[in-house]
């Protein structure tokens, strides 16, 4: 399959848009036809309208395309969308009304009872959602940077284990407020203990994540689930301090060889964006760190470490992912990848 899908970057311009254009580079699939964003940069190059902020150079092929808003006519099959919740919501489901398939990294669409949240090694079956969709472009949702992370790494323990309650406690970075994101006086030397709304979508997306599919859309988890989230002055990669306890349970060792040895779906199936490994454990004391370990795997592997006995419950680990690539743009490609090859196209 070379490059028979025409898509579109909805948010092009902006910190997920521009991990879009570099993961779509060369992508078997997937051939970026259009590159979206506000009035504000419509009609402009993109190479004028995008203030690069990735380390990866700009691709070429994306320098001199004209930006369009979404409300142009688009030359597209499918947009992957990176544009602020709140805004988002309405115009995806306009692109979902003009038969054009929505994966979106934005929260609007993400409760909805037809729309999947979808992580493709953790619940793919939740794909199916989407024949209970009226409109002719269908919508998939990405859940939240910091969920993925940590639910990546109790995806392999509750199959096992059986999970029962879990805490997290997030050191989250800057680049997950976008740009230009966080004022360098406010992060700078500090540590902010408040992220607006993101206790919550944590909370409630871990149960949807590792919930099932029912006749009235998904059947939550029945874990309980605290999370306290923090922005800490890091450029890129979300760390998650995690305490389980579970119905049976593990011993760190029987705990690391379940996370170690997790193959999902997308792995089986080979898909382009697939990890090798979805979880890699750390033996090293000091490890994960974001600055190390965030673009393991191409940033789509999850980094876990300090695997150990709790105090009051049963393990406790530290997990460690890229925010922009595997908690938003490289799983939202890597779920466009699976309904292509489920042929849902
Ligand atoms: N950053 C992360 O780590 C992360 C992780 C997971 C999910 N997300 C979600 O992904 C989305 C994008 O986040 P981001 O960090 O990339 O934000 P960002 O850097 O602020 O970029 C926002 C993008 O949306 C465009 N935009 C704004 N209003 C628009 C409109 N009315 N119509 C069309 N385009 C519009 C902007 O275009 P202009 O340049 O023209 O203003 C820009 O391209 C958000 O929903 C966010 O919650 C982000």
């Amino acid at each position: 399959m070379t490059q028979t899908v025409k898509v579109g970057i909805l948010g092009a311009t902006g910190m997920v848009g521009q991990r879009f254009a570099t993961l779509l580079d060369n992508h078997p699939y997937f051939r970026v036809t259009e590159v979206v964003a506000s009035e504000r940069s419509a009609g402009k190059l993109y190479r004028d309208a995008a203030t690069w902020v990735v380390d990866d150079p700009m691709p070429a092929w994306i320098r001199d395309m004209r930006v369009k808003t979404p409300a142009d006519d688009l030359d597209v099959d499918l947009v992957f969308s990176a544009i602020p919740g709140g805004k988002a919501g309405p115009l995806e489901t306009s692109l979902a009304e003009r038969g054009i398939h929505v994966f979106s990294n934005a929260r609007d669409h993400r409760w909805d009872a037809d729309v999947p949240l979808l992580l493709p090694e953790v619940n793919p079956e939740h794909l199916s959602l989407v024949e209970r969709q009226k409109t002719p472009g269908k919508i998939v949702t990405n859940g939240n940077c910091s969920t993925i992370t940590a639910v990546m790494s109790l995806k392999p323990l509750h199959d096992v284990f059986g999970l029962r309650r879990v805490f997290f406690a997030t050191y989250q970075a800057v680049s997950g407020a976008g740009y230009p994101g966080v004022p360098s006086l406010a992060i700078m030397n500090n540590v902010i203990p408040y992220i607006g709304g993101e206790e919550e979508k944590m909370e409630k997306e871990t149960r949807r994540f590792l919930g099932s599919i029912s006749p009235e859309g998904v059947a939550l988890a029945d874990v309980g689930v605290s999370a306290t989230c923090v922005r800490v002055p890091v450029q890129e990669g979300h760390t998650v301090a995690v305490t389980a306890e579970f119905r049976s349970k593990p011993t760190p060792e029987e705990a690391a060889e379940a996370l170690r040895t997790w193959q999902g779906v997308p792995q089986k199936l080979k898909l382009p964006s697939a990890p090798q490994r979805p979880v890699i454990v750390r033996a090293e004391a000091d490890r994960p760190q974001p600055r190390k370990d965030v673009y393991a795997e191409k940033g789509m592997a999850v980094s876990v470490g300090r695997l150990r006995a709790d105090a009051l419950l049963d393990l406790k680990w530290i997990a460690s992912g890229s925010n922009t690539i595997r908690g938003a743009a490289g799983s939202n490609v890597l779920g466009a990848e699976l309904f292509v090859a489920e042929k849902r196209l």
